[in-house]
């Protein structure tokens, strides 16, 4: 079996990231909405960094606008994810682009892509939860409102909390509420940190917000009694290499520090992030790691099963998932 067939498994991916171009540009004709500006002349998204990336995503958001609107997506994301050998995937998804953080509204365009997301899985064997996401741009208040739609809605298929957007904004102490109220509503916790900011950044996520994943968490890298105790306490990181190669965290794979996490005994997981803004799919972030690190089928066998192991799914959905790891 090539890389490339393996069985995957997903934990860091933005839903409304993950939404092709081909797909933002025909529902802004449907919508009569005009975001030309944010495309280059070969249809791809264009952004100049990170601060800019942020801007395109939220412009090319603005024109998902129903439960329909999310419904389609998730059809389209998940018949990507399954064409790359993904059975499992956890998506961010942000009530703030889900009827404005409206607890009502919410439910209704959880509804649509949860249905949407059984179809998917009846079609190509692809497995979905939803991680409520609160946007660290957008402050406290939109945080805090975000984390009762997250508990309202927490279950077996909405299983875990966590934090996107730019990381220079606030704190993670500044979000200890909306964490603790999202622990309390039985949700599993993750924290994009150490994307952007550094190892300070990380070790704040993990004492102020107490999470067991932290989303990208590379810059750890740079102070090796962070990386030591991430690795004794279990702390699986959300690595997704071609997302900072791309965004110009790292000049290039080989100087991507997941090896050397690995290496150091850290839990790394592999995961594309928005991956049409990127170019990447799974397939690609397998690839390139096995030319950058000479990762062979048992590395990725392995990465597979800790991913899994992270996985906030309850137990029965894991072990029918183990299963196909270990049969495919
Ligand atoms: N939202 C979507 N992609 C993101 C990323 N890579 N970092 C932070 N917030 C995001
Ligand atoms: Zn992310």
């Amino acid at each position: 079996m090539t890389v490339s067939q393996m069985p995957k498994v997903e934990l860091h991916l933005h839903h409304e990231g993950a939404a092709p171009p081909e797909f933002i540009r025909m529902l802004a004709a449907e919508k009569k909405v005009d975001i030309s500006g944010i495309f280059d002349e070969r249809g791809g998204y264009k952004y100049k960094d990170f601060w800019d990336f942020l801007k395109v995503y939220e412009v090319a958001t603005s024109v998902l606008q129903t439960p329909e609107d999310f419904a389609r997506l998730t059809a389209a994301v998940l018949e990507e994810s399954a064409a790359a050998g993904v059975i499992y995937s956890e998506t961010f998804l942000s009530p703030d682009f889900c009827g404005g953080r409206d607890i009502g509204a919410w439910r209704e365009y959880l509804a649509a892509i949860r249905e949407a997301a059984d179809a998917a899985e009846a079609a190509h064997g692809i497995v979905l939860r939803g991680i409520v996401t609160c946007i660290r741009h957008f402050g406290l208040e939109m945080a805090r409102e975000t984390a009762l739609c997250a508990a309202d809605t927490a279950g077996d298929w909405i299983v875990g909390f966590g934090l996107a957007g730019d990381e220079r904004a606030g704190l993670p102490k500044d979000f200890a509420w909306s964490f603790d109220c999202a622990r309390e509503a039985g949700l599993r916790l993750t924290a994009h940190s150490g994307e952007w900011g550094g190892a300070e950044s990380v070790r704040a996520a993990l004492d102020d917000l107490g999470v067991e994943r932290i989303g990208h968490g590379v810059q750890a890298i740079d102070d090796l009694a962070l990386v030591d105790r991430i690795a004794e306490d279990g702390i699986v990181l959300e690595v997704c290499p071609g997302s900072n190669v791309v965004l110009g965290v790292y000049p290039d794979w080989r100087s991507h520090p997941i090896h050397q996490l690995r290496e150091r005994g850290v839990k790394v997981t592999v995961s594309t992030d928005d991956p049409p803004f990127f170019h990447t799919t799974m397939v690609n972030e397998y690839n390139r790691l096995s030319e950058a690190f000479d990762w062979d089928e048992g590395v990725f066998n392995e990465i597979a099963h800790t991913s899994l192991g992270a996985a906030f799914c309850n137990d029965v959905t894991k072990a029918t998932l183990k299963k196909r790891l270990e049969t495919t």
